[in-house]
């Protein structure tokens, strides 16, 4: 496990939940938390060893059937429409909708290419449009039937943004136009889908401490549309943040996942992927079933164009 879960209960009991890229960082601690309050959660996610790892440890966790990998490229085409209805067959509902799936493929405007900008707006804004495009009948046909029986329910739909996408990200235009693209989308979901009782919010993050914030190394990459990204900070980059790592150290959970010291949010220090996990709980729960339309920010009180 990554987290250790600070809630455990039967909130969502018997939900069942899609949380794509959960099967590490802030999708994995969200895949955790979700299993731990009784869902199922079924891990999207298009690196196969880390999605069968993390349902298997899950399931060692909380009990058999909590968590089930489903491995893909989501930017793929026709594989959302295929998550989305596998998941149906499987399972026979879907509750709630976590689009966390994503990764950064960074460079100044000029230098761009416009692959590089396409990229971004596959992952971070055209996945989440098609999981809502194939997720919409299904949550029609459901608050028709909950109607017709008197038994309504919410259902949650959330994106994973960035707090790149108020204030720009040096170096990542391609990034932060995509997460605020997602912002449009998200609110737009939230008015189309109120009447059905379908909750679209989006968690806005600053720095959460994940593999995001270490060098770019030969581990840590993504296979996605026939293209290897190395995850992580540009060497120029890392050094100018004085972040180094031995080459030939595998860095432990521990030491990718731990707050580092950041002078310059409120809080004086990075999130880690379990507060994160609780601010997408709390979006996924009923606790919050009268906010829809909405961007939380979990910055830290990260003060606007830090990058
Ligand atoms: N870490 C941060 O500081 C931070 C800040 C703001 C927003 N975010 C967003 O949070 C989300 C998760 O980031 P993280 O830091 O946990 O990264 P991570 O690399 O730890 O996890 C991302 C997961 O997404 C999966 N993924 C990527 N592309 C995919 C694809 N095409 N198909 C299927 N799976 C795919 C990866 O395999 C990986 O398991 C991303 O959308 C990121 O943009 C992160």
């Amino acid at each position: 496990m990554l987290t250790q879960p600070r809630l455990q209960s039967d909130l969502l009991k018997d939900q069942v939940a899609i949380v794509t890229g959960g099967s590490r960082g802030i999708g994995g601690a969200t895949s955790e938390m979700l299993a731990a309050n009784g869902t199922h959660v079924v891990i999207a996610d298009v690196d196969c060893r880390a999605a069968q790892d993390e349902a298997d440890e899950i399931n060692k966790a909380f009990g058999d059937d909590c968590a089930s990998p489903y491995v893909a490229d989501l930017a793929a085409t026709g594989v959302c429409d295929a998550l989305v209805q596998d998941t149906m067959k499987a399972r026979g509902r879907l509750d709630i909708v976590i689009n966390n799936a994503g990764y950064v493929w960074d460079g100044r405007v000029h230098a761009m290419s416009d692959e590089q900008f396409q990229a971004m707006l596959d992952i971070h804004l055209i996945v989440p449009f098609r999981m809502a495009r194939a997720c919409a009948p299904i949550f029609r046909e459901t608050a028709k039937r909950e109607d017709a029986e008197a038994t309504p329910r919410h259902r949650k739909f959330i994106m994973v943004s960035s707090l790149a996408a108020q204030w720009g990200l040096i170096g990542a235009a391609n990034y932060a136009a995509a997460k605020a693209g997602m912002l449009g989308l998200m609110r737009t979901l939230a008015q189309e889908w109120g009447s059905i009782r379908v909750n679209s919010n989006a968690v806005g993050f600053g720095i959460i401490q994940t593999r995001f914030g270490l060098p770019q190394s030969e581990r840590e990459v993504i296979e996605t549309g026939g293209r290897t990204i190395h995850v992580g900070m540009s060497m120029k980059q890392s050094e100018l943040m004085g972040v180094t790592i031995d080459p030939d150290h595998v860095p432990t959970n521990e030491e990718i996942y731990a707050s580092k010291p950041d002078n310059r949010v409120a809080l004086g220090r990075t999130g880690t992927i379990q507060e994160a996990a609780d601010a997408i709980f709390w979006l996924a729960s009923p606790l919050s079933d009268y906010v829809t339309g909405q961007l939380i920010a979990v910055g830290g009180g990260a003060r606007g164009g830090m990058s």
